[in-house]
């Protein structure tokens, strides 16, 4: 079977490679994060607005991906791509457009850009909570998403939304 993306490999490693914008933004506006209950990654993403021409528009964003290197190549183009935009331009946004430089995404790593889309509109949109179930058991002291909620919520309140099973 021939694939639909050939260049698909080389272009996450270019972006991984390289990723801009990665890290915790400390005088952010707004963050939010994802989690998959599928492969149990998750993306966190920092926003700063400012004014331009009347308008708010994004003035940057940065991320934290504990996931594969699709969610993080994605995660890198997404902050660079979303410069400029206001929330609604950026919120419109699909995995598949946030990872267009990239190319289409196999179906197995649909999700992954997903993921990304779903931190961005969690921080733009942080009342949307799509599916409150919990990704790990809130119980288990120690878990990546005890340590992964507590750093957020450590810095600015923060919304974990969980992707619906097949969204
Ligand atoms: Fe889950 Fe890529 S495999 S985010």
């Amino acid at each position: 079977m021939k694939m639909q993306n050939p260049d698909l490999q080389q272009k996450i490693a270019e972006a991984i490679a390289n990723p801009k914008n990665m890290g915790e933004m400390a005088s952010a506006d707004a963050v939010g994060a994802v989690g998959s209950p599928n492969c149990g990654d998750m993306v966190r993403m920092w926003v700063k607005f400012k004014e331009e021409n009347g308008k708010k528009v994004i003035d940057r964003a940065t991320f934290q991906a504990f996931g594969c290197e699709t969610a993080i190549a994605v995660a890198s183009l997404a902050t660079e791509m979303i410069k400029g935009k206001t929330v609604d331009e950026a919120f419109a946004l699909s995995g598949q457009e946030l990872a267009r430089d990239l190319g289409p995404l196999p179906p197995m790593k649909i999700h992954c850009g997903e993921l990304v889309e779903g931190a961005l509109r969690s921080a733009l949109r942080p009342t949307v909570v799509s599916n409150p179930k919990p990704l790990v058991s809130q119980t288990g002291a120690g878990t990546l998403l005890d340590s992964f909620a507590s750093s957020a919520t450590a810095t600015k309140p923060v919304k974990m939304v969980f992707l619906k099973e097949g969204e």
